[in-house]
């Protein structure tokens, strides 16, 4: 087949990424890829030049034109530095959906396990990832889990859409809703409803911390797993490792007008420079973007090499069993580029069918909740070292006309009145007040705050309890 040269932007990254890229693309474009490269910059480099995103000009320039990004890893500093490039793209460009294929590639790949193949859903614009962090107190600090239902909608149905398109017969949804009973609640119900429109699919649920568990265990038994952002990170690190390397696995991200197609691994700082890092999971996402872009003959041309490749016992040194016979980043391109228009003998040969085109979810289907919701009261954060017994009253004391304290918490456990067991305290209280008729309005709230300022208490956060239906929307605390 003859294709014209499409449009794609190239970053290639930091640590390894410059590596793994140039044998990358070095492949596909001796595999006969189409593409039209144009190479931008983000990460490290950017932001340390004076760009506080990370993302240059051109960089952003070049996206919302091609609408096609292959990218290689970057580095996020840990713990304090510039915001992670990855999740601002994630979020700029809506790719919402982050799918990781996950499979074994038995016996040329060593891994405890024999037939894996599954693939992560991963939501990827919301969770603690939308990157909400306060700290207000000397002791504590406290990061916003945001889950939206349309976010929940979305990635649930691309799941079931994936499946579906794809010939997959389970969807497993990982949620803690026993313990986030409201905000895993909202994916798990959401996941229940969008699962009954594809009865042909088998759905199930795991709470996350056995599921990840089984996943580490009986990976075989996992089709699609579709998840919230932070657990859809974890289990596709796990099902990637247990598979045989984090080096193998590429993934993409997709949205309405984008799509984004990076390894599963990171730059790996620890080896860059050697020469010696694995190319195949940015080459995975290589070879699924071709498909995306319909070049599937050449897609399909790269992986049988790859497969051969790996079959001829030409391996870099993670995946290599005698670690004295690994070859370089780029021998094992050469070794790829060698093998073109070979198949694998043993391991299944893809074939140019194998990839359907999914539609992609209708943001028109999604529901809108429309309960009657009703404010029924206020927490209010205060930041205090005092004793609860001590504060407990300051807490009645500043109650607006018509409101009443309901309760103080710290740390989530109920403190006064009538606290049980030996609670420690932190520097930071809860004071939960309610309507005396039920009702309460914002001026009741202002005036409350004002007598806490007033009394000499510094309240650092509010959050407004409503109810749904009377239905209750906000968590009781422990003891409460
Ligand atoms: P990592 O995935 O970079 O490395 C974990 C371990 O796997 C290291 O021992 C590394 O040497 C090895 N490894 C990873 N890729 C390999 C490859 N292709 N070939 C051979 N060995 C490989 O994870 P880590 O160390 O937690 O993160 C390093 C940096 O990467 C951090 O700054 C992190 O934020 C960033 N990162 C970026 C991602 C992205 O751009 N999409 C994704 C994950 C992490
Ligand atoms: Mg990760």
């Amino acid at each position: 087949m003859t294709y014209k040269k499409v449009p794609v932007t190239v970053a290639r990254g930091d640590g390894i990424g410059p590596e793994i890229m140039d044998a990358t693309m070095r492949i596909i474009e001796a595999a006969g890829a189409q593409l039209a490269p144009e190479y931008v910059n983000v990460g490290q480099k950017v932001y340390e030049g004076g760009n506080s995103i990370g993302i240059e000009d051109a960089a952003w320039e070049s996206l919302t034109r091609t609408g096609l990004f292959l990218k290689a890893p970057i580095t996020t500093p840990q713990g304090g530095g510039y915001k992670s490039v990855n999740v601002t793209l994630r979020k700029a460009f809506g790719l919402y959906s982050n799918v990781r294929p996950v499979q074994t590639y038995q016996p040329f790949v060593q891994s405890k396990h024999q037939n894996i193949d599954m693939v992560i859903v991963r939501e990827n614009e919301e969770d603690l990832y939308a990157g909400m962090e306060y700290r207000q107190t000397h002791d504590t600090c406290h990061s916003i889990k945001y889950i939206s239902r349309p976010g929940s909608e979305m990635i649930i149905r691309y799941a079931f859409e994936y499946a579906r398109a794809n010939g997959r017969k389970k969807v497993s949804c990982l949620i803690k809703d026993n313990i986030m009973k409201i905000s895993d609640g909202l994916f798990h119900n959401v996941f229940k409803l969008v699962a009954k429109e594809f009865p042909e699919i088998q759905a199930e649920s795991y709470i996350v911390d056995i599921g990840m568990a089984l996943v580490a265990d009986k990976p075989e038994r996992f089709d699609v797993i579709v998840t919230q952002n932070l657990y859809g990170d974890i289990v596709s690190d796990i099902a990637s490792q247990i598979a045989g390397s984090v080096g193998l696995a590429g993934s993409f991200n997709i949205g309405e007008k984008c799509a984004m197609f990076e390894a599963v691994h990171g730059s790996a700082p620890d080896i860059a420079g050697k020469g010696i890092a694995n190319p195949s999971g940015l080459l995975n996402a290589a070879i699924l973007m071709l498909h995306h872009i319909g070049q599937n003959d050449v897609a399909v041309k790269v992986q049988n090499a790859w497969l051969r490749t790996l079959e001829d016992g030409v391996h870099t040194g993670d995946i290599a069993a005698d670690k004295s016979k690994a070859v370089g980043t780029a021998a094992f391109a050469d070794a790829v580029i060698a093998r073109l228009g070979q198949e694998p003998q043993k391991l299944r040969a893809a074939k140019p069918g194998d990839f359907k085109p999914m539609s992609m979810p209708d943001f028109g289907k999604v529901t809108v909740s429309k309960r009657t919701k009703r404010l029924a009261g206020v927490d209010i954060f205060v930041n205090s070292k005092q004793a609860a017994e001590a504060i407990g009253p300051q807490f009645e004391n500043a109650a607006a006309t018509g409101l009443k304290l309901k309760v103080v918490a710290n740390r989530g456990m109920k403190v006064y009145p009538n606290p049980e067991g030996h609670v420690r305290t932190s520097d930071l209280f809860v004071g939960r007040y309610v309507g005396e008729n039920g009702n309460l309005s914002d001026a009741q709230v202002n005036v409350t705050l004002a007598n806490l300022s007033q009394q000499g208490l510094e309240w650092v956060r509010i959050e407004k309890l409503y109810t749904f239906d009377n239905e209750r929307a906000f968590s009781l605390f422990q003891g409460e």
